[in-house]
């Protein structure tokens, strides 16, 4: 048997029944570092250019990152000459400081401090491989051998910095595999290589702790952390770092859950790219923090901007769901949804916290238009489709007319099998309920009121064949029905009428709206006119005109216009 569970055991959790973690709550941003330019670049199947580098240097820092690994120099010529160019063309804010990775080698800290020479300020970063399995089955390494190569790189790269004192040092330890290791041996490292730094003197130092692969579920991860914050040395002058890998899907999460558990920075990429399944998405853990009235310490207002540029770096493209930066993220199709949407917004005042149904931020935040947000399928309902009309054409639609309408838009989506856009929408409006066939234009009309209601004198047809009726009736409605009804011998019941002013930017400056009932039969129809009395008659006229050439459309229940 191929796929077999057997075959897998099942990660042994923390023993930590004193756990404190899951009573926190996450009130500021933790010091962010954006790991693109090493852990991202790393995992590209054609990594970056020097000018990919370059404007994804440049995003970084635009976004407000003050801490951003750029590469391995030691292991990678590219790296080492983008660090140079870097330094040498005074590329670096003030306030910026860049990162470097190395293994805990001689040769390659060596090299990585020749990379860095000039540098105002930056992080030394330096790791090596915890794990049992990695002791066991790569490097054959009992704990003692492991723990010496960290202390010996510590060592290291502790003499090397004071080679070049005019550089502000920051110097950075990863166990690699973090999540692998037992959390005695993980301490026991630490403790080791914090013994050799001694950041309680002064020395500025961060203990990163990667889920290098994830193997648990973000509590187990949260527990990790816990337990070493509470009991490593010097905890109080040791900055603690989470690296997460999104392997089982909750890279986002475990971060987050290790900031509660005492994690005071957080390592990352944009959108998550990165080994395997990639690194922990920065702009989804930051965002997140925003939705939670949190000031994230980054500007990630221009999301347009941003997945232009991770695209054109990573040449991967952003996928249409990816939390907060998708195409699709802020958009609803779903009738009900789009229901609540519209009436949430259109409840929203300038000034009120956000509380829209269905959507978590204001994509406006974002740059993201509210054109976006209602998007008309099949699945769509009356709520998306008076929406759309109200949005983009100023047409308001009384609800027994949304329900009616939404089906006609409902049977086209059906049809073409896919979107329908805002123009199609409009066009679908106008055929099925605007359209005036000329032999039913209102060309002129008289009303006039006695003490027996509403006297009506009207034309209508071509110019070349106009008509002229009369009737009466309590008011212009049925003073009209009444000429008609005697013209075509029918008897017409007018079920439902409405009038709207139109706002700015329309020709017309009415719509009115009516259904009828002659002969058993329902008619709808629309108009569009100067005011609101050419309006309702010209709206009659259209509805009669169904009647009498047989082209009325049933009217369905309310209900089979609802979908879910
Ligand atoms: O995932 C990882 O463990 C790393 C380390 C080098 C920090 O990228
Ligand atoms: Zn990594």
């Amino acid at each position: 048997m191929a796929f077999d569970h057997r075959k897998y055991t099942a990660f042994r959790p923390v023993a930590k029944p004193d756990r404190r973690w899951p009573d926190q709550v996450i009130e500021k941003a933790p010091t962010w570092c954006a790991v693109d330019l090493r852990d991202g670049n790393q995992a590209l199947v054609k990594p970056m250019s020097v000018a990919q580098k370059q404007r994804m240097f440049d995003l970084l820092v635009k976004l407000g990152f003050k801490e951003i690994e750029i590469g391995f120099p030691a292991a990678s010529q590219p790296d080492f000459d983008f660090c140079r160019k870097l330094i040498e063309e005074n590329r670096i804010p003030d306030d910026v400081k860049i990162q470097v990775l190395t293994q805990a080698r001689p040769e390659l800290i060596k090299r990585t401090y020749e990379a860095l020479q000039g540098a105002q300020s930056a992080i030394v970063h330096v790791y090596n491989s915890t794990s049992t399995v990695q002791r066991e089955q790569v490097f054959g390494l009992d704990r003692a051998g492991i723990r010496e190569i960290a202390v010996n790189g510590a060592q290291l790269v502790k003499e090397l910095a004071e080679q070049y004192p005019d550089t502000e040092w920051t110097f950075q330890y990863s166990p690699e595999s973090f999540t692998g290791t037992e959390l005695d041996f993980a301490v026991e490292v630490i403790d080791a290589v914090s013994d050799v730094w001694r950041p309680d003197e002064g020395q500025p130092v961060i203990i990163n702790l990667p889920a290098t692969v994830e193997m648990a579920t973000p509590n187990v991860f949260a527990d990790q952390i816990e337990w070493v914050c509470d009991n490593i040395r010097r905890r109080e002058h040791i900055s603690i770092s989470v690296h997460t890998h999104n392997d089982r899907g909750c890279g986002v999460a475990a971060a987050e859950l290790a900031v509660m558990a005492g994690a005071d920075r957080v390592e990352g990429t944009l959108m998550g790219n990165g080994e395997r399944t990639g690194n922990m998405d920065l702009v989804t853990m930051a965002m997140n923090l925003y939705s939670q009235g949190i000031d994230p310490t980054l500007d990630l207002s221009g999301m347009a901007e941003i997945t232009e540029v991770v695209e054109a770096c990573t040449e991967i493209s952003t996928h249409p769901r990816h939390p907060y930066a998708g195409e699709l993220v802020f958009t609803a199709f779903s009738g009900s949804h789009q229901d609540a949407i519209r009436k949430c917004l259109a409840r929203r005042k300038d000034g009120d916290t956000w509380n829209v149904a269905y959507l978590p931020i204001d994509p406006s935040d974002l740059g993201r238009r509210y054109e976006e947000v209602v998007r008309i399928n099949s699945q769509s309902g009356k709520g998306g489709v008076a929406y759309v009309l109200e949005r983009d054409y100023n047409i308001s639609l009384p609800r027994w007319l949304q329900i009616e309408f939404s089906k006609v838009v409902q049977g086209a989506a059906e049809t073409n099998g896919g979107e329908v856009d805002s123009m199609t929408v409009h066009s679908l409006f106008e055929q099925r309920y605007l359209k005036v066939h000329e032999d039913w234009a209102l060309r002129a009309y008289d009303l006039r009121r006695d003490e027996d209601g509403v006297h009506a004198e009207f034309t209508y047809g071509r110019e070349s064949a106009p008509v002229r009726l009369e009737g009466q009736g309590l008011g212009a409605v049925e003073a009209v029905s009444d000429a008609l009804e005697k013209r075509f011998g029918i008897e017409v019941a007018v079920d439902a009428y409405d009038e709207f002013a139109l706002g700015e930017g329309t020709r017309a400056n009415a719509l009115a709206c009516i259904r009828l009932t002659a002969d058993e039969r329902h008619c709808s129809a629309a108009a569009l006119a100067e005011d609101t009395t050419s309006a309702t008659l010209q709206a009659l006229l259209s509805a009669v005109a169904q009647v009498v050439s047989g082209d009325e459309v049933k009217a369905g229940s309310e209900e089979s216009a609802i979908t879910a």
